[in-house]
């Protein structure tokens, strides 16, 4: 062994010098988190405008009527959140979901009631049926030639399209397709640019797991398939090479954004993502992921601000540079500190 290898060897095996104090920890950090990396995810209903229940499996999530949700929105520009994600939930449900793209649904009232008090908070809005569906699908279900029932790709994009459209009229800053469907991307680009919305960006949930982890979102959305599950779209939790393929078409097909869903058990398809791609890549910490953490926390058996805290650098760590959580005031508020 040569004298200068002796050396390298001796300063590696002492790894522990840059961890020894707070201030040298500080100065090696690798990953620093924002409040402005974080989208905030709101459930907004059309029960009233004072209307407020929570979430029984997601402690701390409630469903709002719109007079809350502008209280929330406050909450986000305060903690300098990067942004806002809408959810709709109304009884107002039909095979197609038509009531998705209303002019006066609740998505659409709710945009324009945010945007005239906050110009200035993004408010990104949830492209997808589910949430209007009388059946809970992600879209259009019909029979096909042997007498099963499937969701119609096509006729379904064209009522997302209808969906998006009305989100960018109402004032969208994000239309944030999570349906799933084929071409959905390319279709709602094109008639986003032919009605002169050229400059409002896709984010596309591109790499959509059929997860287990969406069962409190299913409660708070009211947006459970009455059968069937949504295998037939979302992808398996087996594959990583075809969310790299799902993930390029959408971005030939017009995706600004792409997505990684769920967040915490796909952190090696984010990594793939932000290495194989270069269009900013954003994660979605879920409803289950955070109800997990909740529960433990409260039965005393885990620290809720830490794990919170290190789950969320580790979605950011892993290459998502926006994180939508149920977690983004907490975070920011313990950030602050
Ligand atoms: C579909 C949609 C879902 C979520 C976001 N958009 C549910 C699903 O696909 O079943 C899940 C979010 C979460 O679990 O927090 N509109």
């Amino acid at each position: 062994m040569n004298y200068s290898s002796e050396i390298q060897i001796q300063s590696e095996s002492r790894t522990r010098r840059t961890r020894m104090t707070q201030r040298m920890r500080n100065l090696v950090r690798e990953t620093e988190l924002h409040p402005s990396n974080f989208i905030l995810p709101l459930f907004v209903s059309d029960a009233s405008a004072n209307f407020k229940k929570e979430v029984s499996s997601m402690p701390g999530v409630y469903q709002l009527g719109i007079d809350n949700i502008l209280v929330e929105c406050e909450k986000a520009l305060e903690s300098k959140l990067g942004g806002v994600i809408l959810f709709g939930i109304t009884e107002d449900k039909d095979e197609s979901g038509s009531s998705a793209h209303h002019d006066t649904g609740i998505i659409q009232l709710s945009l324009r009631a945010i945007k005239r008090r906050f110009p200035e908070l993004l408010v990104a809005t949830d492209v997808c049926l589910c949430e209007y569906t009388s059946h809970g699908h992600c879209g259009i279900v019909k029979e096909n030639s042997r007498g099963e029932f499937e969701i119609d790709n096509d006729e379904s994009v064209e009522q997302l399209v209808l969906e998006a459209l009305s989100h960018a009229e109402a004032g969208s800053d994000l239309i944030s397709p999570s349906d799933m469907m084929d071409r959905r991307i390319g279709a709602i680009r094109e008639a986003l640019d032919e009605h002169g919305f050229e400059n409002l960006p896709i984010m596309s949930y591109a790499a959509k797991y059929a997860s287990g982890f969406y069962g409190p979102f299913r409660e708070a959305a009211g947006s459970s398939p009455s059968f069937g599950d949504r295998k037939s779209h979302q992808m398996d939790p087996a594959n990583s090479d075809e969310a790299m393929r799902v993930i390029e078409r959408d971005i030939r097909e017009g995706a600004d954004i792409i997505m990684v869903k769920p967040a915490m058990s796909y952190l090696d398809i984010i990594r793939r993502a932000k290495d194989e791609f270069t269009v900013p890549v954003a994660a979605y910490q879920v409803s289950g992921e955070y109800s997990m953490i909740k529960a433990a926390a409260a039965n005393g058996w885990l620290d809720e601000e830490r794990v919170m805290m290190e789950s969320l650098v580790s979605i950011k760590r892993a290459g998502a540079s926006i994180i939508l959580t149920y977690f983004a005031l907490e975070a920011a508020k313990h950030m602050a500190q």
